[in-house]
């Protein structure tokens, strides 16, 4: 296990992520991807959409638009029910979540207690909880604080207050009708999107886990009632086969059922990982019932029902939902990939070995020397690989250097390009994880990494 603070300061110096708006000392809750942290973000929604998407006829894609109509989050139940219990340190004003707090010491407070309710249990129970910084008697009363980020939109003079969507699924249900309607789709089917969503949350901490902007990638699936169970297995085998395959270690996975189900779920199971701060949810799989298409229909009196031929009757289909933030996935990827090697000869290297089909570069192009008609020919190559793979092109510094710059940036593949090229036409290929190197005509070259990259 690495700590926290490696990962962070490594995806700082690589160029993975930096803090947002840095020059200006940070922004709480918010992060950028750099050059090389861009590319895995990438890899990591592609690979994610061909699952989900490309790969099965049952499921079509969508993009709905950040802001939607601000009656949306009335009917789906955030303006009223979407919140966090916080306190507030008396002495040093310093903000906790008061449900964290209480689980810290073992106590698990259900989502849907009203405020009274949890004050009474935060009662109970303040002697024992351990705000950092904070003598627990200090610690105001708790009070639920609504997560939904708000914004405005509009011409100068007649602004329009509105939210920026907490959950990307709702673009799904106020889009269902339309899609159902365009797209012929037949029960079972799904919806899927890729998207921002952004949350007022209370403490953002732990780098990309917990975060006040961040990218979601979630799938409903809609099913006749009575079916949702089978489904909700397929789809937790489907997303749990998924993640391994993207590296992720298997003894670092766990299912744990919800025992607090938030306002719109019947069945909820996190799919946790092992983070260096410990077992947290990386994706979730709800049972969300009717409850979002029924909403939606009450608030707008649109019908949004399926007719079902087989009985010859209209009915509101029940919905399973996988859903996934990508900065989880990422720092969960980072995690499991990142190693510290020791050498046979006492040295050490950091290499990040992150499946060939998620590195930010796939091949270095690196010649031997800077001279003697070398990088022109690595040049040549470069040229030719470049439409197939991500390839970066490096000539400075010894070579030895150079494959552990690319070690540590987590690229698969490395061709050098040396005297015996000039002559013969063909390049060493050095593998990463072995570090073994082949010789390869530059004629097989593309055709050999793809093979690599599919084994
Ligand atoms: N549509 C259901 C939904 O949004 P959720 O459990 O609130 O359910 C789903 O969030 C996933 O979104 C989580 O499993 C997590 O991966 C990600 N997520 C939620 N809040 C996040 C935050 N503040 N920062 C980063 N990721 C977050």
């Amino acid at each position: 296990m690495h700590t926290l603070e490696t990962l962070v300061s490594f995806a700082k110096k690589r160029g993975f992520v930096f803090l947002s708006s840095e020059i200006y000392g940070g922004f709480g809750g918010v992060y950028d991807y750099g050059p090389l942290g861009v590319e895995l973000l990438r890899n990591l929604k592609q690979d994610w959409w061909n699952t989900m998407v490309r790969m099965r006829s049952d499921i079509v894609g969508l993009d709905a638009g950040i802001v939607m109509h601000p009656k949306v989050w009335k009917a789906s139940g955030h303006t009223d029910g979407f919140s966090d219990p916080v306190t507030v340190c008396g002495k040093t004003g310093k903000r906790f979540r008061a449900d964290h707090l209480l689980e810290d010491i073992g106590v698990s407070a259900d989502e849907r207690m009203t405020l009274e309710e949890f004050r009474e249990v935060f009662e109970k129970h303040r002697s024992n909880l351990k705000p950092e910084g904070c003598d627990p008697n200090d610690l105001e009363e708790p009070e639920f604080q609504n997560l939904l980020v708000t914004s405005n939109i509009g011409a100068a003079d007649n602004f329009e207050d509105v939210y920026l969507r907490g959950e990307t699924c709702q673009g799904i249900y106020v889009n269902f009708k339309q899609v159902l309607d365009t797209m012929h789709l037949k029960l079972p089917f799904g919806i899927a999107q890729i998207g921002k969503a952004f949350r007022n949350e209370i403490s953002p901490r732990q780098f990309l886990f917990r975060t006040r902007e961040f990218e979601q990638m979630e799938m409903q699936y809609f099913v006749r009632e009575g079916e949702s169970g089978k489904f909700f297995e397929e789809f937790r085998r489907i997303r749990l086969e998924s993640l391994q395959n993207l590296g992720l270690q298997k003894e670092h996975l766990r299912i744990t059922p919800h025992e607090r189900l938030v306002f719109y779920a019947r069945a909820a199971e996190d799919i946790e990982h092992k983070y260096p701060f410990g077992w947290k949810e990386l994706e979730g799989i709800h049972d969300r019932g009717d409850y979002d298409l029924m909403q939606h229909t009450k608030h707008t009196g649109e019908k949004l029902v399926y007719f079902d031929q087989d009985t010859d009757k209209h009915i509101v289909p029940h919905v399973v939902e996988t859903s996934i933030g990508i900065g989880r996935l990422f720092l969960a990827v980072l995690h499991d990939a990142y190693a510290v090697e020791e050498l046979p000869d006492g040295s050490e290297r950091v290499v990040l070995r992150l499946r060939p089909s998620l590195a930010p570069i796939t091949v270095a192009v690196l010649p031997l020397m800077k001279k003697d008609g070398l990088p022109e020919k690595a040049r040549e190559i470069y040229t030719m690989l470049a439409p197939h793979f991500s390839v970066h092109y490096d000539e400075t510094g010894a070579i030895g250097k150079r494959y552990r710059r690319t070690d540590e940036i987590g690229t698969p593949f490395a061709v050098t390009v040396d005297y015996d090229t000039l002559k013969d036409d063909s390049v060493t290929v050095r593998q990463r994880d072995s570090m073994k190197q082949n010789r390869v005509a530059i004629s097989a070259l593309t055709d050999t990494i793809k093979k690599e990259i599919r084994g």
